[in-house]
């Protein structure tokens, strides 16, 4: 790989900016300074540093942002604030999306890649992966109410797949745990049972939980640890 595609492709400047830093021996392979920036470089092998600083090669990105009010689950709106306008700008740079969405007003978990096979993989309904929204509700749900969340309500002539529903003592919240993703399905559920959310917050995604740590906006790259639990969600039959 060209050393300049290699610095674009980990977001670090743009080919312009890597021939300008390659002239001014800002670029250094394996400890000796470069003068092109259109040499062939092995990113698994050789050690980049680009004005003093190692780039580490990584082919992909998984980031876990705690998504605030207001913001839109896409990567560029004319009108709407978007998610990516919340990362930094080296990380604007790698083409990351958002997997899945959150509506504007839904906060929590939201993870942004650019593993657009992994992604698909986590979204197809093939793969049952478990998403925890946890609630508010206008209402108290009866437990009539919570027999027909589990068991699955009619949303545009279909039934929900079986959910888990664990109630707080208030039973006007608590955290539901679904394993498909249709638009708007937190709402429409408790919608199809007579209620109303009024608060919506996703509190887990393929079995990685929100870091609550993370203030709302906040974000953080997953450690490789969470990368594992993502992609052995994403491959489930791999693991077996
Ligand atoms: N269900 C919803 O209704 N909204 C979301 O943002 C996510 C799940």
């Amino acid at each position: 790989m060209r050393i300049d595609k290699f610095l674009t492709e980990m977001g670090i400047c743009s080919r312009t900016e890597a021939a300008k830093a390659a002239r001014i021996g800002g670029i250094a392979v394996d400890g000796k300074v470069v003068k092109k920036s259109d040499i062939h470089i092995d990113p698994n092998v050789n050690k980049i540093t680009f004005l003093g600083r190692e780039i580490n090669y990584k082919k992909y990105t998984y980031i876990m942002l705690n998504k605030p009010d207001g913001y839109i689950s896409a990567t560029d709106d004319p009108r709407e604030k978007t998610v990516l306008e919340l990362l930094d700008d080296r990380h604007r740079r790698l083409g990351l999306f958002p997997c899945g969405r959150l509506d504007k007003n839904t906060l929590g978990l939201l993870i942004l890649t650019n593993d657009g096979e992994l992604c698909h993989k986590l979204l197809s309904p093939k793969h049952h992966v478990a998403k925890v929204y946890y609630f508010h509700s206008e209402r108290m749900i009866t437990d009539d109410d919570k027999k027909r969340l589990e068991a699955g309500v009619n949303l545009d002539g279909e039934l929900t797949k079986p959910a888990k529903l664990e109630l707080c003592d208030d039973k006007m919240s608590g955290r539901l745990t679904l394993t498909e993703g249709k638009f708007h399905q937190v709402k429409r559920m408790l919608e199809a049972v007579c209620n109303k959310i009024t608060y919506l917050e996703r509190v887990e995604f393929a079995g990685i939980p929100l870091d609550s740590s993370l203030e709302r906006g906040q974000w953080r790259e997953l450690t490789e640890a969470e990368e594992n639990i993502l992609k052995a969600s994403g491959n489930p039959s791999a693991e077996k």
